[in-house]
């Protein structure tokens, strides 16, 4: 009912609303006054971490794309190697496991099958598994040595919204915390994330104030067949989910790649007002990644792609270059996935209202798969 869907047309639409919410009950009560992480509720004691040697992360879907940008939190701030895998790859390769590998689940329903089986066979190895999931006493985590619930609140779309957002927090607080108890990098640079993690909820609400240009672009796209999306580092998952939001919403062949693998394919597609969204990382500190995606955007669009930039606020060198720009606040390097992901969520639930299409019930879909 309309009232279910406090007002707005769609759950969708609602749920990209709540997400600043999310994040924030995410965090709530998890960093205390002197902001380090209380993370208590872990039913892994800080003895045990500090002996895991590896970190394994399953999960399918957009989740998965959670766990793609978990890797690069978890490997930088804790230096502990971390693999991510689909579940239904992980569980049918014989993965190499034992005691000192943490597993995380990360899902949304808790329900999913593949992570299920995936998590069962990591605990038959003797595996600690850790799951990330938002609905209390789903299988997943009755099933896992511990939880780390996201706090998103009921998620109805079947396309996942503010359960990815909180995901990533949830990551970020894992990867974090494994540094705080094993005292590893643990330095000025972590103690700095955790203050803009807890600012970062804002950040998001102000991405949403600013959607409307980004609503009325993708009106105008609603006739194209195809849109890729780039990015480099974490914005490259964050490519590969804009994609994933538009095959499940608008039925567009969409595409993610890795900026740096243009040469190697991608860029033979590229023709004439083809759109291109490219995810810029941050001008600050890692300047040699800006560079190179700046680059990535003058050879497209000497190719004819008709760019769509999603770019920090101040980044100028991004400007010729940009067809349509859109902006980001400025978010330390790991932690930009929570705002740029937002627009790409706008876009696919825009474009799916303008092509005629059932923005909470896309065809052929479901909220959870509990089969294999
Ligand atoms: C389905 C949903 C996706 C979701 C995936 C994993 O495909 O449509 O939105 O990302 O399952 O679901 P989970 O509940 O495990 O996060």
């Amino acid at each position: 009912s309309a009232a279910e869907k406090g007002g707005y047309d769609y759950f969708m639409l609602k749920e990209i609303a709540e997400q600043p919410k999310a994040v924030a009950d995410t965090l709530l009560g998890r960093i205390d006054a002197a902001g380090s992480l209380c993370l208590d509720e872990l039913r892994i004691s800080a003895a045990e971490l500090r002996e895991v040697d590896k970190v394994v992360i399953v999960a399918c879907g957009t989740a998965f794309h959670a766990g793609l940008i978990a890797k690069y939190a978890i490997e930088h701030w804790t230096r502990i190697p971390c693999e991510v895998e689909l579940a239904s790859e992980f569980r049918y390769r014989d993965p190499i496991l034992d005691p000192r590998t943490l597993v995380v689940a990360i899902s949304q329903s808790g329900e999913t099958m593949d992570t299920l089986m995936a998590l069962r066979h990591a605990r038959e190895q003797g595996s600690k598994v850790l799951a990330i999931c938002n609905t209390n006493g789903s299988t997943i985590p009755r099933e896992s040595d511990a939880v780390l619930y996201t706090h998103a609140g009921p998620e109805v779309a079947v396309a996942s919204t503010k359960a990815f957002l909180t995901q990533l927090v949830a990551c970020y607080l894992v990867a974090l915390y494994l540094g705080q108890v094993r005292g590893t990098k643990w330095g000025d640079e972590v103690g700095a994330v955790i203050r803009d993690l807890s600012k970062i909820s804002h950040e998001v609400e102000r991405v949403l104030r600013t959607m409307e240009p980004v609503r009325e672009l993708a009106r105008t796209l609603a006739g194209k067949n195809t849109v890729l999306f780039l990015g480099r580092h974490v914005g490259y998952p964050v490519a590969l989910e804009g994609a994933l939001k538009l095959k499940e919403l608008a039925y567009m062949h969409a595409e993610g790649f890795a900026a740096g693998e243009l040469k190697h394919g991608p860029i033979a597609l590229i023709e004439e007002d083809l759109p291109v969204v490219v995810v810029v990382p941050s001008p600050r500190g890692r300047s040699v990644l800006h560079d190179k995606i700046v680059s990535n955007i003058q050879e497209i669009r000497a190719r004819g792609a008709r760019t769509i930039v999603i770019a920090e606020e101040g980044d100028e060198a991004v400007v010729p270059y940009a067809d349509h720009l859109i902006r980001i606040p400025v978010t330390p390097t790991l932690l930009q996935p929570l705002v740029a992901t937002v627009p790409l969520q706008v876009f696919a639930c825009e474009l799916a209202t303008a092509r005629g299409n059932e923005v909470d019930q896309p065809r052929n879909l479901a909220k959870s798969v509990t089969v294999e």
